[in-house]
């Protein structure tokens, strides 16, 4: 069930830190191995020993602990190897305060300081007083926290230890050990598919140094290529002209007219059991380009466009059993225009992005609406593009799983 893999688990300072022992052992009988680490008001509540009992490692409670100063630096530096090797960090229970540090990136204890030397999935499982919960600063936090991509178990509501009664209750240790099982079954979902993506804006040229193009950055496309890839899939990524490095795993093919990434995706597209065309290509072209350069004492040129290849129409046609994904960025009439496009295009799945404000072209952030061909229609609030390729990528490994039933 576990595949050998590794968590990292934090327990941080609160009442409920007594259960953490029941997670340990929860995750150590699945097979995972479990690597505890305490924050010092942890220690006040339970014992390293009983975590090192439970899992079989030594507990980590300090950056510089048991170590002479000529070996401090050295500790340190394998700790955070520990961190780097995990596959997973739970934090359970989660402080206000564990979760406050995190979402201001401070480091300035052994947990904190894992925590931003951690790059894979992160699962926090909160328990507090309920107005600690409720306060405003938590609840921020927490949005920050889940629009990075961490995923939060949300705590049950019942009579505390502190004798209030509402939301702040741990939740069920084998309901976190499920997030977690979770969390790392979903991290190789996509092992066995090719996904080929399309991303970044095309370049249609007037002249040998102008051209039409629009806003795209490429990071939407980029985001899904590398989240495919982290999930296990092998990724094709077609790439219009943008200033972005080639996610770990990817294979790259540069192109910078629709005509050329036409050609590059239809030429791999045999291969691919999923498509994601996340790219912004441009509609229209000139429809003669100049060999020289448009001088300007010529007068202002009259420029007649033509349609280039309709990529996603093309790929529509093509799909069989593949899962096809498109994508529209949409100025006015968000779901209806989009709806129109994802039947018109033969698409599986559309991603209707509205243009305009703080999220969009452009930019780190993202929202939207998923639209599906069985009528369903979910709401992306604003969140990091990288967190919307994971939203994107869950929907697209329950479309293959139910193409493959
Ligand atoms: C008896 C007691 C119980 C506490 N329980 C909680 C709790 O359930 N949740 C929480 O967020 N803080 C709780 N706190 C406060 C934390 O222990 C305190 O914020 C501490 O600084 C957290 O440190 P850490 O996040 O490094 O573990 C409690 C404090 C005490 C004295």
């Amino acid at each position: 069930m576990s595949d050998g893999k590794s968590v990292l688990l934090g327990v941080s300072g609160g009442i409920a830190a007594y259960k953490s022992a029941e997670i340990a052992r929860a995750l150590h009988v699945d097979g995972y191995r479990v690597q505890a680490v305490m924050t010092r008001a942890a220690t006040k509540f339970i014992t390293p020993l009983t975590l090192a009992s439970l899992t079989g490692n030594k507990v980590i409670t300090d950056l510089f602990a048991d170590a002479s100063p000529d070996e401090t630096l050295s500790s340190a530096i394998e700790h955070i190897e520990v961190a780097q090797s995990a596959d997973l960090l739970l934090v359970a229970p989660a402080t206000a305060d564990v979760l406050a540090k995190f979402a201001l990136g401070l480091a300035d204890d052994f947990l904190s300081t894992a925590h931003l030397a951690f790059e894979g999935p992160l699962v926090l499982a909160p328990a507090m007083n309920t107005r600690m919960w409720e306060h405003p600063a938590t609840r921020e936090n927490l949005a920050l926290l889940r629009s990075r991509g961490a995923r939060i178990v949300d705590p049950d509501s019942g009579e505390l230890a502190c004798g209030t009664i509402g939301p702040g209750r741990l939740a069920d240790p084998a309901l976190i050990a499920g997030a977690v099982r979770d969390a790392l079954r979903e991290d190789d979902d996509l092992h066995g598919e090719c996904v080929l993506v399309t991303a970044g804006p095309t370049r249609e040229a007037l002249d040998p140094v102008r051209f039409l193009s629009n806003r795209s950055s490429g990071r939407m496309g980029f985001a899904i290529a590398e989240a495919a890839a982290r999930r296990g899939a092998k990724v094709i990524l077609v790439a219009g002209p943008v200033g972005l490095p080639t996610p770990q795993s990817c294979e790259r093919i540069d192109v910078v007219s629709a005509e050329e990434m036409n050609d590059a995706v239809m030429s791999r597209f045999d291969e691919a059991t999923v498509a994601v065309m996340a790219a912004a290509v441009a509609d229209y072209r000139p429809r003669s380009t100049s060999p020289q350069k448009l001088k300007k004492r010529d007068g202002i040129p009259a420029v007649e466009l033509e349609e280039t290849p309709d990529i996603l129409r093309s790929a529509g046609e093509r799909k069989g059993q593949r899962v096809l994904i498109g994508f529209a960025a949409e100025t006015e009439g968000l779901e209806e225009n989009a709806r129109h496009k994802l039947l018109a295009k033969g698409c599986d799945l559309i991603v209707a992005n509205p243009v305009g404000g703080s999220t969009g072209f452009d930019v780190d952030r993202n929202q939207g609406l998923l639209l599906s061909t069985d009528g369903d229609v979910v709401r992306l609030d604003p969140m990091s593009k990288g967190r919307m390729a994971e939203r994107i990528l869950d929907a697209t490994a329950e479309l293959r799983r139910r193409k493959a039933a």
